[in-house]
């Protein structure tokens, strides 16, 4: 890759496997570069359409020019670059991830892979392809700033609902007018949609985000498919009032129904193969010497398959209505979010595999995504498929994030090896 010394020959590893061990330290020093282009001089954020934003698109840009691609910003802020296969204009393999970060994110959830899919368009740019190559860093996949996620990759895949344009973030601002402050045009969106005929695929090579890989001492995964995720604002509501003089029959504190109704979250979600998490509470109107009337939480739900956790969220609601009932609570609900479970393309998974074999590994560990990805959107015009990497503890959404750059090494062959197995299909 260009800036490095190509004269220093690369070593071995234990499985006999030829490491780019350059490449992935630089891959390593860009996850840094990246994550000092933050909102925060004291902790990484870089929400959609921001200054940071911008300046992380160039930046990308420069980095997929150096790779041999022609780039361009698209309609939704995406940063993308392309190079030809064998005859200009033939249908494109789609590598990337996402270049946005939750608040006080760690450095890796994303970018890692759209560093990965730079360096393997630069590894390859001498191959003839039958397809052409494009990178993708893909402008929003967290949600941070508007609350709804994937909203790059769901522009990419033509399913914007015009409805998100009045979305706004904590200081008012809408989509719409959030897009024009970037130099972005709404009215010209439709300009970032892909056809499927335009598509071969879509490829992501992403950090497992939980401990799997790392109890099994692996380094790499080929995941199934994406858990299907339904995000709630909840409300309950009681009545306020003296702390002291309010005795215990008549109170109808809604924190203590809603604390309830977060343990029995829990229990439910764990009886129902469902992960249930309750991230945001805030009881009103919040006196230390009054009784709450209001409660504000979300909830977040995600399994392997949508009819348990559909099944999940029928029994918390149930639960709710009987704590409601027994405390002389009202409950009331507005689904924010909703993603069904997607599979992995076989074709391309099959080509992951493949990746992740030519490294040394014959027996690939296969497992579920618990996390959100840009494939989930993709896969509404294209197939996709993923590459997980071991992440320290499982740890991510944390400064704590971190993989190693050996782990880093043998992403990088697997991933091009896994473009070349499509490639020679
Ligand atoms: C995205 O990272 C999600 O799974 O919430
Ligand atoms: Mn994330
Ligand atoms: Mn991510």
């Amino acid at each position: 890759m260009t800036g490095t010394d190509e004269t220093t020959a690369a070593p071995e590893d234990d499985r006999g496997t030829v490491r780019d061990d350059a490449v992935a330290a630089l891959i390593m020093d860009r996850c840094d570069e990246l994550a000092s282009i933050s909102s925060d001089p004291d902790r990484l954020e870089r929400v959609h359409l921001s200054p940071e934003h911008a300046a992380t698109n160039a930046l990308v840009a420069h980095w997929m020019g150096e790779a041999g691609l022609s780039t361009w910003q698209d309609a939704a802020g995406n940063q993308c670059g392309r190079r030809e296969g064998t005859t200009p204009g033939l249908p494109a393999l789609l590598l990337g991830s996402h270049i946005d970060t939750v608040p006080d994110a760690g450095r890796y959830d994303g970018m890692l892979g759209v560093l990965l899919a730079i360096a393997v368009a630069d590894r390859l740019r001498d191959e003839p392809l039958p397809f052409a190559l494009e990178v993708v860093a893909f402008s929003e996949e967290e949600g941070t700033r508007f609350g709804n996620a994937l909203l790059g990759s769901r522009a990419l895949a033509g399913t914007w609902d015009p409805a998100w344009w009045d979305l706004h973030d904590k200081d008012g601002i809408t989509l719409h007018d959030a897009f024009q402050d970037f130099g972005l045009d709404p009215a010209r969106l439709p300009g970032a949609f892909r056809r499927p005929e335009q598509l071969i695929g879509y490829l992501e090579a992403h950090i497992e985000q939980a401990p799997w890989l790392e109890d099994a001492g692996r380094p790499l995964g080929i995941v199934s498919s994406i858990a299907g995720a339904r995000r709630f604002a909840l409300t309950m509501l009681g009545h306020a009032g003296h702390a002291g003089g309010t005795p215990y029959d008549r109170r109808r504190d809604a924190l203590v129904g809603a604390s309830e109704l977060v343990v029995a979250i829990e229990r439910i979600s764990k009886e129902t193969d469902t992960i249930g998490t309750v991230g945001r509470l805030r009881a009103f109107p919040g006196g230390v010497n009054v009784i709450p009337g209001r409660v504000e939480f979300s909830l977040d739900l995600r399994a392997e398959h949508d009819d348990t956790r559909d099944d999940c969220w029928q029994r918390i609601h149930d639960s709710a209505a009987e704590i409601c009932a027994r405390r002389g609570l009202q409950f009331e609900v507005t689904e924010i979010y909703r993603a069904d479970a997607v599979r992995c393309g076989e074709r391309l998974r099959r080509a992951i595999g493949a990746g992740i074999r030519s490294t040394g590994d014959a027996d690939p560990m296969t497992l579920w995504s618990r996390a959100g990805h840009d494939g989930l959107a993709v896969s509404a015009v294209t197939d996709f498929a993923m590459l997980f990497i071991r992440c320290a503890g499982g740890v991510s959404h944390h400064p704590d994030e971190s993989v190693t750059e050996p782990d880093v090494a043998v992403a990088l062959d697997a991933f091009s090896a896994a473009v070349l197995d499509l490639a020679r299909r």
